[in-house]
């Protein structure tokens, strides 16, 4: 799939169907996650894939009654990848810690690629962390960075609004208007 229409058709998917994901396709999609540039190349990222259904329960217990993605991940969605991240296999620069940063374009990735495979995806990050690393076991040197359902899309949900180019983006210095519009 062109990766235009990969970018402008991917959504944040809560409603999923029950047909399982296929291991050829959950491989494609990780190998894309893998393939992600990070710090010094020191990858900080780690997944954990999870299908037990009282596992996606316990981790839809680190999820707010309030946050919308809570059935998928404990319901919905036939798999939830745990996106964990270790930060000092990561940089930190002027107060900026990157193993955030490494870590959010390998699920991005991971995301992208999803939907060019049919599947859907939503970035959770709402959670209690301390009880999502219970459920999942992460060791206490890894930050449990985000969580995402994924499987197949009930339906594909509607077009999210977006800034204005114009508001976005600035030519030579902050706050000269773009000729691109
Ligand atoms: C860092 C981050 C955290 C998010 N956390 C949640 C969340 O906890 N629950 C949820 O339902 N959606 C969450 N989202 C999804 C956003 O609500 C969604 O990306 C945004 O509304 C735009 O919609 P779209 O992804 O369909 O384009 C999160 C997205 C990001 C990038």
């Amino acid at each position: 799939m062109d990766i235009y229409k990969v970018l402008k058709e991917r959504r944040s998917v809560r409603k999923y169907k029950s047909d399982p994901v296929p291991d050829e396709t959950l491989k494609r999609i990780l190998e894309a996650a893998q393939l992600a540039p990070s710090w010094s190349n020191m990858q900080c990222w780690r997944f954990i894939v999870v299908r037990d259904p009282k596992r996606k329960e316990q981790l839809a217990e680190s999820v707010p009654d309030k946050n919308p993605a809570i059935k998928a991940i404990g319901q919905t969605a036939p798999v939830v990848i745990v996106l964990c991240a270790d930060p000092k296999a990561s940089g930190q620069q002027d107060n900026k810690d990157y193993y955030l940063l490494d870590s959010g374009l390998a699920m991005q990735q991971l995301m992208l690629a999803a939907h060019a495979e049919g599947l859907g995806t939503c970035w959770v990050a709402w959670f209690d962390e301390a009880k999502a690393r219970e459920a999942c076991a992460v060791p206490p040197d890894y930050r449990v960075v985000a969580l995402t359902p994924l499987g197949f899309p009930e339906k594909q949900p509607s077009e999210k609004p977006r800034k204005e180019l114009g508001e976005i983006v600035f030519t030579e210095e902050w706050g000269n208007q773009t000729k691109l519009d």
